[in-house]
């Protein structure tokens, strides 16, 4: 009896952490992004013509990077911008979670 608890209990923790596990890994923001943001971001970040036809700003520009919050990266890939009709809302495609990692993977470019 005590042997079948202490399996049971094993188990549970195994399962436990795959499960956390699979969190941490399940968004693979790389993917993310060569699906939906590098046809405008390009996979450099600095933009592709037709991004900078809609008006991309270049991502590994360290200053430009420095100036914007995440909040503010957050904001803009859920909502788009307001004064730009160019840029769509992701909030839609992507979850809460996804957009916080894509706002991270975006400072990435600067570094
Ligand atoms: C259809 C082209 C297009 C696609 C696709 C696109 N973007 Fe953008 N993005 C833009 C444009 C245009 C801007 C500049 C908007 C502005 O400042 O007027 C922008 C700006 C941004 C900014 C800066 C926001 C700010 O607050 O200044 C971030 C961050 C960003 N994009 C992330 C992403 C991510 C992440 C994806 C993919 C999930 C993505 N974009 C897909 C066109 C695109």
């Amino acid at each position: 009896m005590v042997r079948f608890k202490m399996i049971a209990l094993i188990l549970f923790a195994v399962s436990c952490f795959c499960l956390v596990n699979t969190n941490a890994f399940a968004i693979d923001t790389d993917t993310i992004y060569a699906e939906k943001c590098e046809m405008c971001h390009g996979a450099d970040g600095k933009g592709t013509s037709q991004g900078i036809d809609f008006g991309v700003q270049d991502f590994t520009d360290a200053e430009w990077q420095a100036a914007h919050t995440d909040d503010e990266f957050i904001h803009s890939i859920t909502n788009g911008k307001e004064e730009n009709e160019n840029y769509i809302p992701f909030g839609d495609m992507l979850s809460e979670e996804e957009i916080k990692a894509m706002a991270a993977h975006v400072r990435k470019f600067a570094h």
